[in-house]
């Protein structure tokens, strides 16, 4: 039987869910229904992010520690995804004993590959997005910087002794991959956009931290913890026994489609392949990129604090209401605004005038014609 793993990404635990993360979680859900159907053997990941810098300094700010925050959050995931009729196969923590193992083996991998060396960081670093900012990027008047992938200003300056992976070396390799696989990204707009980044040159990426404590330390040098991207994207093999490296790895590797949002495409196309590659690893055969949902026109984000919880939603509509209302009004790749106004709209006007009808005709006319008896499902013939 032919197999079929997906991904969506492993959502950080600084905070509860949103419809953005139940967006993505239910277009992966619907893929793997799909794909069931058609008779493939399928594996769906999810998951979550725990370690780094953003979820200890949410954890201190509530008094919690960072494992404490991370189990209360994990409940209010898993429990949504339930709600929702979210049929995941694996559900991933970074917390979790294989996957910390399974993060020091590839970083240990990398390292005697020699592609992992010794060196000093300085720069600015955005703890939102656990991005290093290079000093390309301008200075304003009063020493801040904005990070490339959100736009905030930080003065968040760090230097230290790190592990850097040489991601320059990696430039014409990923260039000749994106050529030999134009669909590796879709939609084609965002691979476009990944091979400019690319081409405007890479330079080696720290892979590791000596100022953060709540990490996978480092194997053989324990001062040091590994960068929470490293840490995160590996999640997609240490979910598949990588550490056992056996028939479970070799059976689902490579993933046949990653899922994510447009935020974290870099990582994903950029950062993900290369350290496959570095690995001996294959690489993923394709990565789906979709666009925001905006609440009222604007993007709607924790930091912004205009997201909108499932569960008032919930609170109304049936988990199939809203499933609907999500794959329905989007369309892959762009953004969708929601609105209650267009919510219920959906509802009414789709679900229960022409679904709901078409069902009730079918019924219908089963009862009529065929006495209420209804022989099971057969192959469309067009006769
Ligand atoms: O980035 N519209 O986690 P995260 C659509 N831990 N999708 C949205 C959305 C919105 N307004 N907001 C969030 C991280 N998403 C890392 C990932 S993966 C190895 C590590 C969805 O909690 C979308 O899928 O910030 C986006 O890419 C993801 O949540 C970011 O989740
Ligand atoms: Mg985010």
């Amino acid at each position: 039987m032919e197999k079929f793993y997906l991904t969506t990404p492993i959502y950080y635990v600084n905070d509860v869910p949103h419809i953005g993360h139940a967006y993505t979680t239910i277009l992966a859900d619907v893929i793997k229904r799909y794909k069931q159907l058609r008779g493939l053997r399928v594996m769906f990941l999810t998951g979550t992010d725990e370690h780094g810098q953003k979820i200890e300094r949410s954890a201190a700010r509530q008094g919690l520690t960072p494992q404490q925050l991370a189990d209360r959050m994990v409940a209010h995931f898993q429990k949504l995804w339930a709600t929702l009729n979210i049929e995941y196969d694996a559900f991933i923590r970074t917390t979790d004993a294989v996957h910390v193992r399974g993060v020091q083996k590839i970083f240990s991998r990398v390292m005697e590959q020699g592609d992992i060396y010794r060196g000093e960081y300085a720069g600015h670093y955005c703890i939102s997005c656990e991005n290093f900012i290079p000093d390309s990027v301008e200075e304003t008047a009063d020493g801040k910087r904005a990070c490339p992938d959100c736009g905030r200003l930080t003065d968040n300056r760090v230097s230290e002794t790190c592990y850097f992976f040489r991601l320059s070396a990696y430039g014409d390799r990923l260039l000749k991959f994106y050529e030999e696989n134009p669909e590796f990204v879709t939609p084609r707009s965002r691979m476009n956009e990944v091979v400019s980044f690319v081409k405007m040159g890479l330079r080696d990426l720290s892979v590791t931290r000596s100022t953060v404590k709540w990490g996978i330390p480092v194997p053989g040098d324990p001062q040091q913890t590994i960068y929470v991207w490293f840490d995160a994207l590996s999640n997609y093999i240490t979910a598949i026994d990588y550490l056992g490296e056996g028939e479970r790895f070799h059976g689902l590797w490579p993933a046949d489609l990653h899922i994510m949002a447009k935020d974290i495409l870099k990582y994903h196309a950029v950062y993900w392949p290369a350290f496959l590659m570095a690995a001996g690893l294959p690489l993923p055969r394709k990565e789906l990129i979709h666009g925001w949902w905006l609440k009222d026109e604007k993007k709607m984000s924790k930091s912004s604090g205009n997201v909108l919880d499932p569960h008032i939603l919930l609170r109304h509509f049936s988990p199939d209401a809203i499933r609907y209302f999500l794959m329905r009004e989007a369309s892959i790749g762009a953004d969708g605004n929601f609105s209650h106004e267009g919510f219920i709209s959906r509802v009414n006007t789709d679900l229960t005038n022409d679904w709901a009808n078409l069902v009730s005709r079918t019924t219908g006319m089963i009862e009529k014609y065929f006495a209420g008896e209804f022989s099971g499902a057969g192959l469309y013939t067009e006769r």
